[in-house]
């Protein structure tokens, strides 16, 4: 059999000779399959605005959300490769209706009040600068008691769960939940860092753990870590976890918060996790792989896999405050994190 034949044949029958497939098969690290992306707050916040003019909730679709599609994921509609950024607005008065689906979502709040979140019967209420969670197959609706529009950030692993054959979404059997335990119990019982509750094992909230983490809170442990605490790749920065396992917010999404000082630099690094941020508070600038991303409040800026990065807050005066979402808890249970500072900077204290 000639070589050609050979191939014909072998491909035929569905097998590939592995010394014929190209570098991207086994590359030496991370491929570039996507770029690092930014989406403007002036692009997104009319266009969001605008959509109350176009559908309302539980009319046409449960949900007033843009989604950041970015614009190398078509396929998935992903803002990184597994995760999701989503704006969501919803206005006094309105109800968002209950749902249930196996990806797992986080809210951050952004503007308003008087809105609140119902995770399997617990009421959650939502303010500026919260972050609320919802765990995979819980039901979860939204309401608006308050004055004016109420925004927030989503950020959700549908690109994952998709990916891994788990999609699976189910609607409530009513229109909204009846609130079934006490509001706020997972922040009553949860809320105290470094105490530890002893609850009994049938204590319910829909992960065992709490749900919402009031901005209070985060601003006070920002503000402890940064008088001892810095990281040179993040300035001062804190991570949501789950208090009862001690483990990430959510299986598959870790969420953290950093703030940089006024013309704080941090060193560069590159991580095998992707981080979409969303930019809290502050103007600054982002330097990925040689290319400066500007940011100023309300952007949202995506760092794919294995890309150089490193921030900068340009404001003289204000600090910066940086969202974001990532999939590190995905990769370390895998065992493929990794983490690394540019060696050039390495010694350069
Ligand atoms: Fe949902
Ligand atoms: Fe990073």
């Amino acid at each position: 059999m000639s070589q050609e034949d050979y191939y014909q044949d072998v491909r035929e029958h569905h097998l590939e000779p592995l010394w014929t497939i190209g570098d991207w098969f086994l590359s030496n690290e991370p491929l570039r399959v996507y770029r690092p992306y930014q989406w403007h707050w002036s692009d997104v916040y009319p266009r969001l605005m605008a959509a109350a003019d176009h559908m309302v909730p539980g009319q046409g679709g449960a949900r007033r959300v843009l989604v950041y599609a970015h614009p190398d994921l078509t396929q998935t509609l992903g803002t990184t490769h597994t995760l999701n950024v989503a704006m969501q607005m919803i206005l006094p008065g309105e109800e968002a209706p209950a749902h249930r689906h196996t990806p797992l979502a986080i809210r951050f709040i952004i503007t308003g009040q008087g809105a609140s979140t119902t995770v399997n019967g617990e009421r959650m209420a939502m303010g500026s600068g919260d972050f609320l969670v919802t765990p995979r197959w819980a039901w979860h609706d939204h309401r608006h008691e308050g004055e004016g529009p109420m925004v927030w950030m989503d950020g959700l692993d549908i690109p994952l769960t998709r990916w891994m054959g788990g999609m699976f979404v189910e609607p409530y059997s009513a229109s909204m939940q009846e609130e079934s335990v006490p509001s706020q119990q997972s922040a009553k019982v949860f809320g105290t860092a470094g105490i530890y509750p002893k609850v009994s094992e049938d204590f319910k909230t829909a992960n065992g753990s709490l749900m919402v983490y009031p901005w209070e809170a985060t601003r006070k442990a920002l503000e402890a870590v940064r008088e001892v605490a810095l990281n040179p790749f993040d300035g001062a920065i804190v991570e949501y976890r789950n208090p009862r396992s001690g483990g990430p917010v959510l299986p598959s999404l870790g969420a953290t918060m950093q703030s940089l000082q006024p013309r704080e630099t941090t060193k560069t690094h590159r991580h095998t996790s992707s981080v979409a941020y969303y930019v809290f508070r502050g103007e600054g600038c982002t330097d990925i792989d040689g290319q400066m991303y500007d940011w100023s409040q309300g952007d949202v800026i995506v760092i794919p896999p294995w890309h150089w990065h490193r921030h900068r807050n340009m404001s003289s005066t204000q600090e910066a405050l940086l969202f974001a979402i990532n999939d590190e808890p995905v990769m370390q249970n895998l065992g493929l994190y990794r983490e690394e500072g540019l060696p050039s900077e390495r010694d350069a204290d």
